[in-house]
């Protein structure tokens, strides 16, 4: 079958700004050269896609039943995105559903915090025909992605994977969703170096975290802007630990995006570093393999500085490195990337 459309989306890799999406925070995440494709042909009325990383083949009758349910698991991502847009008549939704009979193929590694669910996910919609801006296509695949899994996951994962620019991590303001495209210096290399210890969202205390904060929120407003003064009053121990997280993570990705427009990878590093000794101290989200692979990479000669990425709890560190720095011998297994151009659709002719 010649495949009539091919869609692409990337992974991602977060530099900074961890667990403080869904508060409503600052992130600077930026899509990748990993990338998920789908390629196929619309119509019928089912979803048959086989993968080449997975074994067993995904077959969906139309219309789709409750995603949380559906085997093999891989499934659930694409039958989330199903269920949104048979059931969200709303901008990234506006398409009758029809079936789609395809192939998915990925080099985003599952399990290592690049994101690997937010690729499929809006490789799916966009091979299911989804249309609208990449904002409200991040916010279907979010609200996919929680009925797939019951993980209350934050938006930049989707967002980042939508909204990509080449060359550009995105400083995203989780409150208003405005998308500021900041410029990777060409000074720089960003190496995701795999813990070799994979974590699955909902495997992890991620809602755990996510209540706490909501727990804390609701006594002393919004946490990305809450005076230190006011956090420190907090009586609960676990309370003012997670809430000055979110707080201080805000403030360093701010700083972040000014060192990298000044082009200061060394001041960027250092803030590299002081957001994964609060991912592990006062989030508490991260593993001891990480937290050496941070010391180990940030004592090599060129590294300005390593943090975990993504919501912790194992996956991968990203590191900040000269361009002549070479990882790929680190951790697990270290690979540059370069950033990404977000997720698209293309027809492909057919052949005869
Ligand atoms: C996961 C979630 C994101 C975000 C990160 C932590 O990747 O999907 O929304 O919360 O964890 O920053």
């Amino acid at each position: 079958m010649s495949p009539a459309f091919s869609a692409v989306a990337p992974g991602r890799v977060n530099l900074i700004g961890d667990h403080t999406d869904y508060m409503g925070g600052l992130v600077l995440p930026m899509a990748i050269d990993l990338h998920t494709v789908v390629t196929g042909e619309r119509g019928g009325d089912r979803i048959r896609l086989t993968s080449a990383q997975e074994h067993e083949a995904v077959d969906l009758a139309l219309p789709i039943g409750d995603p949380a349910a559906v085997t093999p698991s891989w499934g659930r991502y694409v039958a989330g995105v199903a269920a949104q847009l048979q059931g969200d008549p709303g901008p990234a939704g506006a398409v009758p559903l029809n079936g789609l009979t395809g192939t998915v193929a990925s080099t985003v590694p599952p399990g290592s915090g690049l994101s690997s669910s937010a690729a499929l996910e809006l490789a799916v919609a966009l091979a299911l025909g989804a249309s609208g801006s990449p904002l409200e296509l991040a916010s279907m695949c979010q609200r996919a992605e929680l009925a797939a899994t019951g993980v209350p996951c934050g938006i930049m994962d989707q967002l980042c994977s939508a909204a990509g620019v080449a060359d550009h991590a995105l400083l995203i303001d989780c409150t208003t969703l405005q998308v500021t495209p900041v410029p990777v210096p060409a000074d720089v290399a960003v190496w995701v170096v795999d813990s070799g210890r994979p974590r699955t969202l909902d495997g992890s205390a991620y809602a755990e975290r996510r209540a706490e904060c909501e727990a804390a929120a609701a006594l002393i407003g919004p946490l990305p802007s809450a005076p230190f003064e006011h956090i420190d009053q907090l009586d609960d121990e676990l309370h003012r630990r997670r809430a000055r997280h979110v707080r201080s993570e805000c403030d360093r990705v701010r700083a972040f995006a000014a060192a990298l427009s000044a082009d200061d990878p060394a001041g960027a590093g250092e803030l590299m570093l002081d957001s994964h000794a609060s991912l592990r101290d006062d989030f508490e989200v991260s593993t001891a393999t990480l937290d050496e692979l941070v010391a180990e990479l940030s004592a090599r000669p060129g590294v300005h500085g390593a943090r975990l990425t993504g919501a912790g709890f194992g996956g991968s560190v990203v590191a900040l490195t000269s361009p002549d720095v070479d990882l790929t011998d680190a951790g697990a297994g270290g690979r540059r990337v370069v950033a990404s151009a977000g997720a698209s659709v293309e027809d492909v002719a057919d052949t005869p």
